[in-house]
Formats: C-alpha cells, sequence, structure tokens
C-alpha cells in the first residue's frame, strides 16, 4: 500500500560533472523501473540543471530558509527554490542539528514555512549515542514528533516523510538492526496515530537512514514499517545506490 521510497542525499559531495553523470545513470534506471519513489538531494548549485533535465526522478533540495527573501546571506528560500521547478527538502538533517546549530524551533519554522509554500518534505528524527545507551530513544522520538506535527493541520501534515537516523548510524557503517529498527518505526506509527488518526497513520511513510547499504538493504526494506531509505554514502555510486533500488523493486512486484 505504502510505496517504497528511496531517496539519495548527496550532502556536499560530487562536483558538477560526476554529480551529473551519476544523475544520468539513475534517470535511465528511473525510466524503466517504476514501481519505486526515487529522490535525490544533491547541492542546491546543481538543482535547476537537475530538474530541467532528468524527468524520471525527484530532484529536491537539503536545507532552505524560512522566510521567502531579505537580508539572509548563504541562505535559499522556499520561493526560489519554486522558480526553478524544485518543491521537495530535507528538514532537521542531523548534520543541519549538530553541525550547524538548528535547534527545534528553528526546524518547526522551517517545516511550517515550507508546507505553507506547497513543499514536501523529509523530516529526520532520531536520538544519539548517549540518549540510545540510557534507553532514551522512544522518549527522544516522542518529543520530537510533537515539535514536528505542533499544530499541523492533516492536509499539510500528509506531505511529510519522516526518516528516522539514529545519529550513531549515520556515515558510521552501524546500522540499528532491522528489528529494532521496524520496532521504533512501529512506535512512531503509533505516536502519529494518537495525533491523527489510523487512515493517516497507515499512509505515512517512514523511512530508516543510517548507513543503508546494497548488503542490508533486503533486510531492512522487507520489514513492514520500513518504507524505504534515506542513503548517504552509498547513494554517491550509481553501483551501490541502483543495488539498493533494485532490491526495492523486487520487494514492491
Ligand atoms: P549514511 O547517511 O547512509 O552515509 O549513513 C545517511 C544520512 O545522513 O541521511
Amino acid at each position: 500500500m505504502r510505496n517504497l521510497f528511496i531517496s539519495g542525499n548527496w550532502k556536499m559531495n560530487k562536483n558538477f560533472n560526476e554529480g551529473n553523470n551519476l544523475m544520468n545513470d539513475i534517470n535511465q534506471y528511473a525510466e524503466t523501473n517504476d514501481t519505486i519513489d526515487i529522490a535525490i538531494f544533491p547541492p542546491n548549485l546543481y538543482l535547476k540543471y537537475f530538474q530541467k533535465n532528468y524527468k524520471n526522478i525527484t530532484v529536491g533540495s537539503q536545507n532552505l530558509y524560512f522566510k521567502n527573501s531579505g537580508a539572509f546571506t548563504g541562505e535559499i528560500s522556499p520561493s526560489m527554490l519554486k522558480s526553478i521547478g524544485i518543491n521537495w527538502t530535507i528538514i532537521g538533517h542531523s548534520e543541519r542539528r549538530t553541525i550547524f546549530g538548528e535547534t527545534p524551533d528553528i526546524i518547526k519554522k522551517k517545516i511550517d514555512f515550507s508546507l505553507k509554500n506547497d513543499f514536501k518534505l523529509i523530516v529526520c528524527i532520531g536520538e544519539n549515542i548517549d540518549q540510545r545507551e540510557k534507553s532514551m530513544e522512544l522518549d527522544v522520538i516522542k518529543m520530537q514528533i510533537k515539535n514536528i506535527y505542533y499544530k499541523l493541520e492533516r492536509k499539510d501534515a500528509q506531505n511529510i516523510i519522516l526518516a528516522y537516523e539514529p545519529l550513531w548510524a549515520i556515515g558510521t557503517g552501524k546500522t540499528a538492526s532491522p528489528e529494532d529498527a521496524d520496532k521504533i518505526h512501529g512506535q512512531i506509527r503509533e505516536e502519529i496515530k494518537k495525533i491523527y488518526d489510523e487512515e493517516f497513520s497507515s499512509h505515512l511513510r517512514i523511512i530508516y537512514g543510517g548507513s543503508v547499504k546494497p548488503h542490508n538493504a533486503q533486510q531492512l526494506l522487507s520489514k513492514k514499517n520500513i518504507d524505504g531509505a534515506l542513503i548517504g554514502g552509498a547513494s554517491l555510486k550509481s553501483d551501490s545506490f541502483l543495488k539498493i533500488c533494485d532490491i526495492a523493486g523486487k520487494i514492491m512486484e
């Protein structure tokens, strides 16, 4: 019922030619494999070109600001992105939170403003290693969910995909076990059901992120509550990314 959503977050990697070659491969693949949804989040600089030239996949920005114009040096706005056909973004990635100091308040402002501007979002949640060691992951996630959905109308909330990304699994080669990730995704779905209802939560896509690779994708993606992946490292090579897409495609068949 929920189409698998396979997304690549390139972060600050790839020069234009390298990125363009990779996009070419993915776009070609997507032309004949349409059972899953594929989205790529390249550096902003390449968005216009990719959006124009690669029609088989969704292209989105890794970040945006919560105003449409003004004296905000270095930032990029929803209206700028929309003017080149982009209406997808990632919000609350742990690197934005830990390296660039984005607080829950900033994340909430970005969520509300993007939704007001008709964006579709991947919003990241997840605990750090300290919180996990103290078994606080569920409390942390519940707080994040409360912040994300505060006063959000259902029609807007429908434009969010949640990405569960335990911080200790990002870029480390460590993954949550498929059972563990599935359990947490199930708990996330329960929380969302409490805010909206069963119907809403059963349609919500909750994707997993944190060292998803070709060797663990099958086990993760075949879990009931895991609806796709947000992939960093393994999205930087067409070989590994398309292998994961293939695995997802077979699961959907
Ligand atoms: P990773 O990154 O796949 O390299 O762990 C995931 C992410 O940061 O979204």
